[in-house]
């Protein structure tokens, strides 16, 4: 995750007086779309590039430097709006990494001539800044930034955006500043809404808000979400006893104050802004924001760090562009522009045919993207994509990358339709396009090699002796459909088998025996069902103990289980229906249906809650040795665990009470660092978090290995 944090991105150079002219021309006219209708000719990472390409060139040429060049100005120059700012919105400095942090936090604290004891580390948030001006309590203006010295009026926006009440809880006169953005779920309302009115979509949620709060008389309405992170008095002049208090204040009362007057801050999500001592707890905390980036319902591109005391605010003062008292630490991009290559149909062990993106690479969060999700056909013709478009693509943490929307006005005229096919691309049957997500008409069948390897495999049902080739043997000798035949079979068919002997016969057949024994987490993991991998089968096995009660469960009772919401519940339980016959074939055949350790199926609600109070789900298995532990396993594992896959070692935290996660933050109570550990274990230090090698770690758990 913080992989290339520590690097400055590298510039644009140019080589000449023409290029420069070019690059300043094509800097200006991206500034222009950005803060003007927020649709974008270069993505963030391009647009720094470029300008700080400007900046060397302009260091090295100061005689040719254009009037028009962005560099030094608020919002590159792109002037929008012609209602003054009480007092000038200006721009943060940036800084890319730790080390870059600590010159910048050195160079205040000589310049202030003390150290900063107090430090404000907040999101940065990924929209627009806004001015909110309030008298007597009522939101009576609203402005963008504009240029920084004035802005655009687009009252015309109030009451529509979540978060900025049309009035305070005291009758107050007040300025209050933040940005204006989407979340995921406004920027999907929005897309929709949009398609509906004219067919296209928003290139992203940051374009999206800067559209639709400049857009007046829409004929459809968008609703935006507002967090706050500064108050100013107003008029800048005014004497009362509360422009006393915003001028005196610690920045960080300042936000307590203002989220006491209903007005939505950081505070509410897991990014809240925290008061910290040094730059060892900002770098923390810095770490905390940059691994919950990929979980939030908003965007945001770095986090802000700001002297918190209103003495050493003034005495840090600012330069042109910038205060000097605060910095942003920028997080790497996770949206870039790139083409779209080529469009891949696949169809996947159940049955469903879906498009990937074929890309030209591009670094996205530290990782190089060259394929990324489009979802299905219906989503390809709702935001019209075509291929050679310019498309951005969004990929943060471990999430899919995926193809957020075409650059509609990047279009070259060469673009071409994208082809759809009309058979499934796995076996020429139809396709069932009943629903969005199209699947093949024979469902699980159709890839029933892959849904067997699957099943068979070594965090499943672990099979030895079952490779793809012998499974195909077996499909094409009509002894199987599914992998609860495979329980089925007789001694004399194997031995019928070409290539299959005495000795592997009865290896399988042993390995088929011991499968039988697999927890109910690996049985369910093996039924493959849509939207449930290892460690949320994990969780289902433990939640409800039993498989007779994974199949009573509704989709509101699937939903108890973390990490299932409203979305996934009903296909998990639709899927469970799909596969009733195949579990009962395996109930038959004497698969074990249950989780060892879970003490009792979640029947007895009352029980559920007195158990979920104690801070355990049903059955969690308190005093044992990993009670009540979040635990990260990383790094390649020696000794006693040497042997076990990441999954293997992952069950064995849940056996002894722990909770195996893949991401380490404050909240992890130990981290298990094998070999060549790397970022995780890196993170687990700067965090405090208790670290433990795989050998350490294996005497914890003895008894459960
Ligand atoms: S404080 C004098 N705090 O970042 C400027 N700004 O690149 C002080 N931003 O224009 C701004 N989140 O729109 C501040 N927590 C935060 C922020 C934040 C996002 C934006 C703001 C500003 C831009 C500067």
């Amino acid at each position: 995750m913080m992989r290339g944090m520590s690097e400055t991105p590298p510039l644009t150079s140019i080589a000449d007086e023409t290029a420069y002219a070019e690059a300043v021309q094509l800097a200006v006219d991206a500034s222009a779309a950005y803060y003007g209708d927020g649709t974008s000719t270069l993505d963030d990472d391009a647009y720094d590039r470029l300008v700080r390409g400007i900046e060397a060139y302009e260091a090295g040429h100061p005689d040719q430097v254009l009037p028009s060049s962005p560099t030094g100005k608020v919002a590159g120059g792109a002037v929008v709006g012609d209602v003054p700012h009480t007092v000038p919105m200006l721009s943060l400095d940036n800084v890319f990494g730790p080390d870059q942090l600590a010159a910048w936090a050195a160079s205040l604290e000589r310049r202030l001539d003390h150290p900063v004891t107090a430090w404000s580390v907040e999101a940065k948030l990924d929209g627009l800044a806004v001015s909110a001006r309030y008298r007597r309590g009522r939101l009576v203006q609203l402005v963008t930034r504009g240029d920084g010295q004035a802005g655009e009026d687009v009252s015309h926006s109030i009451g529509t955006i979540v978060g900025l009440p049309e009035r305070l809880a005291e009758p107050v006169t007040v300025e209050l500043r933040g940005e204006v953005m989407m979340t995921t779920a406004q920027f999907a309302d929005a897309c929709a809404k949009r398609q509906a009115h004219d067919g296209t979509t928003f290139a992203n949620p940051r374009s999206a808000a800067a559209g639709t709060l400049r857009t007046r008389d829409r004929p459809y309405v968008c609703e935006l979400t507002f967090f706050g992170y500064g108050a100013l008095p107003l008029p800048p002049g005014d004497d009362s006893p509360l422009a006393g208090r915003l001028r005196e204040l610690p920045h960080s009362q300042i936000m307590e104050w203002v989220a006491g007057q209903g007005v939505q801050t950081t505070a509410v999500t897991p990014v809240a802004g925290v008061l910290v001592a040094d730059l060892e707890a900002v770098r923390a905390r810095v770490e905390e924001i940059a691994a919950a980036r990929a979980g939030l319902d908003f965007g945001i591109d770095g986090i802000v760090i700001k002297c918190d005391l209103a003495a050493d605010q003034a005495a840090a003062g600012f330069s042109s562009r910038a205060p000097r008292w605060a910095v942003a630490y920028k997080l790497p991009a996770t949206e870039k522009i790139t083409k779209l290559l080529a469009v891949e149909w696949n169809t996947g062990r159940t049955g469903i045919i879906a498009p990937r993106a074929v890309l030209e690479p591009v670094e996205l969060d530290g990782s190089v993207v060259t394929y990324a999700t489009l979802h299905n056909a219906a989503d390809i013709a709702r935001r019209g994509l075509m291929l050679g478009d310019s498309v951005t693509v969004y990929k943060a943490g471990d999430v899919i990358p995926r193809v957020e929307a075409p650059v509609v006005h990047l279009r070259t005229g060469d673009e071409r339709p994208i082809d759809i096919p009309r058979v499934c691309p796995s076996c020429g049957d139809a396709i069932d396009a009943t629903q969005e997500r199209w699947r093949c008409v024979r469902g699980r069948a159709c890839r029933a090699i892959a849904s067997i390897e699957y099943a068979v495999g070594r965090d499943q049902l672990d099979i030895e002796g079952l490779a793809v080739n012998r499974i195909q043997q077996m499909l094409d000798a009509g002894l199987i459909a599914d992998f609860a035949d495979l329980f089925y079979l007789t001694r004399d068919q194997l031995l019928a088998l070409d290539r299959m002997g005495e000795t592997s016969t009865d290896n399988l057949l042993a390995a088929l025996e011991r499968a039988k024994a697999q927890p109910l987490s690996r049985v369910f993991c093996a039924l493959g069902v849509r939207g449930t991998g290892r460690s949320m089968s994990r969780r289902i096995a433990a939640h409800f103990g039993t498989m007779d009660a994974i199949r009573a469960a509704d989709a509101a009772a699937i939903q108890q289980v973390e990490g299932i919401g409203p979305e996934k519940a009903p296909v998990v339980v639709a899927e469970l229906v799909e596969l009733d016959a195949l579990i009962d074939k395996l109930i038959k055949a004497g698969v074990n249906m249950t989780q060892p350790g879970v003490v009792r199926p979640p029947a007895d609600e009352a029980a559920d809650e007195a158990a979920g109070e104690a801070g355990g789900e049903a059955g969690e298995p308190l005093g044992l040795p990993l009670a009540g532990m979040s635990v990260v396993v990383t790094g390649t594992m020696t000794g006693p665990l040497a042997a076990l896959s990441r999954n293997e070692v992952n069950e064995l935290v849940e056996r002894a009470g722990g909770k195996a996660s893949s991401g380490v933050s404050a909240k992890t109570s130990l981290v298990v660092a094998g070999d060549k550990a790397g970022s995780k274990r890196t993170k687990a230090e700067s965090l405090g978090v208790r670290v433990a090698t795989p050998e350490e770690f294996a005497g914890l758990v003895a008894a459960f290995l």
